[in-house]
């Protein structure tokens, strides 16, 4: 039986008026087995990084604290906090190392940083932090856009990060931009984004997280993709990040369920975007991606109404309108 609750005060979703998509565990099973979906997803939540790294405005490092303490208090497992890039480049994220050292580190939960080369991952060990993710494309041009070097210079970058990180024992995920499409080249082949997934994962990558970065994917596009990236890394080793531009995102993830994929990446409130993608908007809400797996009977460990309250928080904190459609319905309960 779906489940209402009352809500109790404007910002706060932890006893509101939520609907729970409820399904009774054996029609979930059944569900599951026919159509291959996990029993468990991983998220990693993105927001903080990928949402706030596309504010206009300076968000306070406090907000930001804030906002990754009161998603670890909701359950997420991952949460990416920040990233060590050029504040010349990415001026929202020159508070890297204030934040990774003001965050409340709760046991269980890991807290990566994107490096893009030795000089940030030198620095993000510095900070304290004990996981890292390097960030590829599957474009010449966004690379050269993103990262300033072509893809097989980043992958160069990438092995002195890789080989930096065996030695201090630090775990390495990695992305691919641009799988289901550039924004400066078009259409990207499957086969290409197949080839720099396997460079990634053969030079230790423990999890590869394939990015539709401006979010033009489709059901179909994402299966000839994922269909050409499994011949190259194990299934399980892979991870979607789509970003929600054309409203597919959903669709897509739930795609990538079917094919195997278990774990994804999504931002809280729907920020996001990246600030060498023009015209990206943010990616799938957390919100929404977990009401749809809670709804498939899929486990997460994620509390919605308290994933709300942070979405909630940092939407009124930046002044701005929540992209989940989640919470925008929630709030009309
Ligand atoms: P560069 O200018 O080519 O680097 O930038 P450089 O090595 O020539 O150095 C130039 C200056 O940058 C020097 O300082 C360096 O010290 C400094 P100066 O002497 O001029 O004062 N520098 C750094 N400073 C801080 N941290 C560093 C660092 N490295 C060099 N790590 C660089 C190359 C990669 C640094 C630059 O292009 C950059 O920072 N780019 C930002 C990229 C970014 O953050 N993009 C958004 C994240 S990716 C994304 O959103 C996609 C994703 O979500 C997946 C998806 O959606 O597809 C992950
Ligand atoms: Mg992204």
């Amino acid at each position: 039986m779906a489940a209402l609750m009352m809500r109790v005060g404007p910002g706060s979703f932890a006893s509101a008026r939520v609907y729970r998509p409820a399904l009774c565990s054996a029609a979930a099973a059944i569900l599951r087995s026919s159509s291959s979906l996990p029993e468990r997803v991983k998220i990693v939540e993105v927001g903080p990084r990928d949402g706030l790294q596309n504010e206009k405005t300076v968000v306070p490092t406090e907000v930001k604290i804030r906002l990754i303490d009161m998603l670890s208090e909701a359950g997420l497992p991952v949460i990416e906090a920040t990233s060590f890039v050029s504040p010349k480049w990415v001026p929202q994220m020159s508070d890297q190392e204030e934040v990774m050292r003001g965050l409340h580190k709760k046991a269980g939960v890991n807290y990566p940083v994107l490096t893009p080369n030795l000089k940030g991952f030198q620095a993000a060990m510095k900070a304290g932090a004990k996981e890292v993710a390097i960030f590829g494309a599957a474009s010449e041009l966004f690379s050269k856009k993103n990262i300033n070097c072509s893809v097989d210079e980043s992958l160069l970058r990438f092995e002195e990060v890789m080989r930096a990180a065996n030695q201090e024992g630090v775990p390495v995920r990695g992305y691919v931009s641009c799988v289901l499409g550039c924004p400066y080249e078009g259409k990207v082949s499957p086969n290409k984004v197949a080839e720099v997934a396997k460079r990634l994962y053969s030079m230790g990558c423990y999890e590869i997280s394939l990015g539709d970065t401006i979010g033009v994917g489709t059901p179909g596009g994402m299966t000839e993709m994922l269909n050409a990236v499994k011949k190259e890394v194990p299934v399980e080793a892979l991870a979607v990040h789509c970003h929600d531009t054309y409203g597919q995102a959903l669709a897509n993830i739930l795609v990538a369920l079917q094919n195997g994929v278990s774990v994804v990446d999504s931002s809280v409130a729907g920020l996001g975007g990246c600030p060498y993608a023009q015209g990206a908007s943010g990616n799938v809400a957390t919100e929404d991606v977990v009401y749809m797996l809670h709804g498939l009977g899929i486990h997460t460990g994620v509390d919605l109404p308290k994933l709300l309250d942070a979405g909630s928080y940092i939407c009124h904190s930046l002044n701005r309108r929540t992209n989940s459609k989640v919470a925008q319905a929630s709030c009309k309960l």
